[in-house]
């Protein structure tokens, strides 16, 4: 599958939020790559509203690219640091405004990709001041997650966007989608003739998805406590993961194809029903920086989602994700139907037990395949067999999401970022769980989250992950 530009390369990068969490965790990191594969080949301009000078940025960018890259090649990063600018200003007087259209003059730069890594509260602020020295006229902005904070934010957010840029030039960024293992979701089933047969409500029994993460909120307990999980990862990450697992065949390779089939995925999911949704807390979580002694966010939640579609109707998805959990793992677990016990065993043994397709999207990221083989002995008895793959022993290293979606976003590549109706299905589909929540559980930290999140499972079990 080729992908096809809609807008044409971008001549320089421009960062808000330059001196930011974001950037020094994942941006400067990605830069660095970029520059070092040779993909990077524009000016990069940093907004910040710290009082910094040149020097100050350019160790800061230094000193990220190293924390996250500790063999990063000197070399590489001297011709990253001679890409920086810096603009240091109010976001809100209009001096920062003439300052950035000046240097993006000065670089020739009529197609500017600019990058919001700043607190969503901003994005009006820096929007409408683009538009006020006309830099809205050509370039195009890139939008990081939560989009919004629900149905009638992200709306309102997208209605102020649209005032500004047209949708083809707003990319929405959901670092998931330039995961190359989630990708590989939509290549591997629709590459494989032998799973599209049965990747239905006929012969599938039940989907599982978990995102577990030993950390908890590291620092970011001032951001985390205003989101919580519903907001910082089911909404976006989970969901857009799902929509993968479960959509039809795109009709081509054009980003609108991808999107609509997405689209009709979360339009046939019905809203989460709030009973069948656990909200948990870590024990620990209130005495967390920045975090109310009070705090009644959630750092856990499982959920139950229905699609009411031919393909997927009674079947049940379930979805959880956490901080603080026993494991670090993101993985979808795609549960087939029994077959029947086998009739001919006369020693009357133990039925078959079920195939699963484990898809692994994390660090380890492949897939495994449990199936039934013959136990050794006199009686035709099955056991589970793992037939398994690892993508990076198979395939080779793959390039890091921040990257991948950084190139994507100055080549004008828009197929892996989220179109605008489709976030707004997403927050429909979260809307009844963040207007009528539960209370929060708490769960002890190295779980695998409040028992309660068993209630969401009906009876079945959460397949622990592999990883
Ligand atoms: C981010 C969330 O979007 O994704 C974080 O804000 C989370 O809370 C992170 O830790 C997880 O990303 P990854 O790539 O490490 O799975």
């Amino acid at each position: 599958m080729t992908t096809a530009a809609t807008q044409p390369p971008a001549d320089a990068l421009v960062l808000f939020g330059a001196t930011g969490d974001l950037s020094k965790r994942k941006l400067f990191p990605a830069l660095y790559r970029m520059e070092d594969h040779g993909s990077l080949n524009v000016p990069v301009v940093g907004v910040a509203r710290s009082d910094w000078n040149d020097a100050a940025f350019c160790q800061h960018a230094h000193d990220s690219i190293l924390a996250a890259i500790p063999d990063a090649k000197a070399a590489v990063i001297d011709s990253l640091l001679a890409r920086l600018d810096l603009i240091q200003g109010d976001y809100a007087d209009p001096k920062t405004w003439k300052s950035l259209a000046s240097t993006l003059r000065k670089h020739k730069s009529e197609h500017a990709v600019f990058y919001m890594a700043i607190p969503p509260s901003m994005f009006p602020t820096v929007a409408q001041s683009l538009a006020s020295v006309g830099l809205n006229d050509r370039g195009r902005i890139v939008v990081e997650k939560p989009f919004g904070r629900d149905l009638a934010s992200a709306k309102d957010l997208n209605t102020l966007l649209h005032t500004v840029f047209p949708e083809e030039r707003i990319f929405r960024i959901d670092h998931y989608l330039g995961k190359e293992s989630v990708e590989d979701l939509l290549v591997f089933r629709f590459s494989n003739t032998l799973l599209e047969p049965v990747w239905n409500r006929n012969y599938v029994r039940s989907v599982q998805i978990t995102m577990s993460e030993t950390i908890g909120v590291e620092g970011r307990g001032s951001f985390y406590d205003g989101v919580g999980a519903i907001r910082d990862v089911l909404q976006n990450h989970l969901l857009q993961v799902l929509a993968l697992v479960a959509m039809e065949p795109p009709a081509g390779p054009a980003s609108n194809h991808l999107q609509d089939e997405k689209a009709k995925v979360f339009a046939a999911m019905r809203p989460i029903d709030p009973t069948a949704m656990v909200r948990g807390q870590y024990v620990g979580y209130r005495d967390e920086p920045g975090v109310a002694p009070d705090s009644s966010v959630e750092t856990f939640v499982a959920a139950r989602v229905e699609i009411d579609s031919w393909r997927w109707a009674g079947v049940p998805w379930y979805v959880r994700c956490g901080k603080a959990l026993k494991e670090n793992a993101t993985e979808v677990v795609v549960e087939f139907r029994e077959p029947p016990s086998l009739l001919f065993d006369e020693a009357g043994g133990p039925a078959p037990e079920r195939n699963l397709v484990r898809f692994r999207l994390g660090k380890h990221d492949g897939v495994t395949f449990t199936l039934q083989a013959k136990t050794p002995g006199p009686h035709l008895d099955s056991q589970n067999v793992d037939v398994a793959v690892d993508f990076a022993a198979a395939l080779g290293m793959r390039r890091e999401a921040y990257e991948r979606l950084l190139d994507d976003a100055l080549a004008g590549l828009p197929r892996r970022f989220a179109r605008e109706d489709v976030v707004e299905q997403t927050w429909r589909v979260v809307q009844p769980a963040l207007d009528s929540p539960d209370g929060v559980h708490p769960y002890f930290r190295g779980s695998w989250g409040p028992a309660e999140a068993d209630r969401v499972i009906c009876g079945d079990t959460w397949f622990p992950p592999s990883t």
